[in-house]
């Protein structure tokens, strides 16, 4: 049975205090959780020691949002694995469309940067969708099928198990408009094919894919009641504590 996520992208919000005060109350709330359900928080670079702290012995893993393409050394501003590991992240986002779009992340880049997630021991969200002008044009399946290929069939079935795909539509993304169940149903179906081709059934049968994009308490329990979801990436409701634990009881 693959593993249901819902993990948190605070994205650039967020003060030192504050972060805190979220994480602990995510922490405090994320009890009441069925056991199934993994919850996971990627606040700030900024902010990752001391939600590491705030989170601590609860069931609440912690993420960065993004990772180095370099081991170490002279790359002024960077973040590497080895720095994320060392402050107890359990998993990098990879990938994400804000990263794409104003960041120039491209698949190339993003291969080195799962292959030093993965030797670090990070497990990786990584993120795929299309933009409206794609979407409009037709060709989500192409540009999605064509992101998982160019970055995942670069990496083994054994690599399968410390990877999570995200599929985020770009057009959905903090704009209140979220996918339909049956838009995003069909590119996770979609998506899971793909893995299927290359890694086998049981591997893609076994992999989380979650689905993001203004997904917020109203619209989780029926994007989640979809057989190829299995969860969800939230940006804005998961920086208020109710709403986040509110989408992870929609199961
Ligand atoms: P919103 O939930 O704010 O639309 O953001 C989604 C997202 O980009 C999560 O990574």
């Amino acid at each position: 049975m693959r593993k249901k996520i819902v993990a948190g992208n605070w994205k650039m919000n967020t003060t030192v205090p504050e972060g805190i005060e979220l994480a602990k109350a995510v922490a405090e709330k994320s009890a009441q959780l069925p056991a199934n359900v993994g919850l996971v928080v990627a606040p700030p670079f900024t902010h990752l020691a001391a939600v590491a702290e705030a989170i601590k012995g609860s069931r609440v893993e912690l993420s960065a949002q993004n990772c180095a393409d370099h081991e170490k050394g002279a790359y002024t501003g960077e973040v590497s694995v080895a720095m994320l590991k060392s402050v107890c992240c359990q998993w990098t986002i990879l990938g994400h469309s804000e990263r794409r779009q104003y960041y120039g992340e491209t698949d190339g880049k993003l291969v080195e940067k799962v292959k030093l997630a993965l030797s670090a021991g990070l497990g990786v969200i990584l993120c795929v969708g299309e933009n409206l002008d794609e979407r409009e044009a037709g060709k989500h399946f192409d540009v999605v099928a064509g992101q998982i290929k160019n970055v995942l069939y670069n990496f083994s079935a054994e690599d399968m198990k410390s990877i999570v795909v995200a599929y985020e539509p770009v057009w959905a993304i903090g704009t209140g408009k979220t996918a339909t169940a049956e838009q995003a149903e069909e590119i996770h179906a979609c998506i899971r094919s793909v893995l299927a081709d290359k890694f086998g059934r049981e591997v893609a049968e076994d992999t989380t894919i979650l689905y993001g994009g203004s997904c917020k308490p109203s619209n989780a329990r029926e994007l989640f009641a979809q057989p190829d979801i299995d969860g969800g990436l939230i940006g804005g409701a998961a920086l208020k504590a109710d709403d986040f634990i509110q989408i992870a009881l929609s199961f």
